[in-house]
């Protein structure tokens, strides 16, 4: 996976716009060969600047797909460890044909509300990059919203009550625990982790504009509110701030890369689709900074 022993080279992709406010295709690019540097910046600051970004036709394995994205940082481990790609422990498998313990498959889409990826940890991932191997024949995209845009669109006072709040974040939320099984119960005492802390609002370290960034799921509470307070708080606020023009569904081809930049963004998987059709992804994430 030591992409530095081959030749680096420069390689010209095409940018096209989605949406005015969220989204971007690249094509003309093959990320099985390295890229130079400045490729490198190019492709990061159209991802910065476009929050969700589509790599069409690339041809990855695990290790060729872990390789491209760790031109971007160094990878972080998913929390979730029952399907990592065999040999490459910083691809997780996202499969709606994967058996829990008892071996039945899951009857519903997982991951199918808003959220952003592992706030329970203290550096989360600055991207989350998903690449298509099985896709259904129809639905089962994946959603993006731009959370930059959406806090610049709600009104001023509004903005300095979210600017102020915090959040306590775990695995599992115990208002989620509440609603849930035995298993994840047992689940969270066994992880029994700290809360982390961090803001609600927070601030891109590139650009220095702010998003609300939270996974309602984690968030034990925001400030000033119990767990059950926060669960409706956060649900009326995913309410008040995903509109349509933020937001940008991709639905898959086969070969497609997504990278979003998670420190804009909220995502969710789409839940229209049939079960018994395969949808398979591979993903990895990218360590980001500690969210200020
Ligand atoms: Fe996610």
């Amino acid at each position: 996976m030591n992409i530095m022993t081959k030749p680096s080279a420069k390689q010209s992709f095409t940018v096209t716009p989605i949406k005015e406010k969220i989204g971007a295709v690249i094509s003309g690019i093959d990320l099985t060969k390295p890229v130079d540097e400045e490729t490198r910046q190019a492709l990061y600051s159209t991802i910065v600047d476009n929050i969700a970004v589509v790599i069409k036709d690339q041809h990855l394995n695990p290790a060729q797909f872990a390789a491209a994205m760790e031109m971007f940082g160094e990878l972080m481990p998913d929390q979730i460890t029952t399907n990592l790609a065999p040999g490459v422990p910083m691809v997780s498998i996202l499969d709606n044909f994967e058996k829990n313990s008892k071996g039945e498959q899951a009857k519903k889409p997982k991951n199918a509300t808003w959220h952003t990826d592992h706030t329970n940890k203290e550096l989360p991932p600055k991207f989350t990059c998903l690449y298509a191997v099985a896709i259904p024949s129809k639905g089962g995209g994946t959603s993006v919203a731009n959370m930059r845009a959406a806090y610049e669109a709600l009104p001023a006072e509004r903005r300095a009550q979210l600017d102020g709040m915090q959040t306590a974040n775990q695995r599992i939320s115990s208002a989620r625990l509440a609603f849930g099984n035995p298993d994840t119960i047992a689940e969270q005492a066994r992880l029994a982790e700290p809360l982390m802390m961090h803001p609600l609002v927070r601030t891109h370290p590139d650009t220095g504009t702010k998003a609300i960034w939270f996974h309602q799921g984690k968030t034990e509470t925001v400030t000033g509110l119990d767990p059950y307070q926060t669960q409706d708080f956060l649900k009326d606020l995913l309410q008040e701030i995903i509109t349509d023009d933020v937001t940008y569904t991709h639905n898959w081809t086969l070969g497609d890369l997504l990278v979003v930049d998670n420190r804009a963004a909220l995502h969710k998987a789409g839940s229209d689709y049939n079960m018994s059709e395969h949808r398979k992804l591979y993903r990895t994430m990218v360590r980001g900074d500690r969210p200020r």
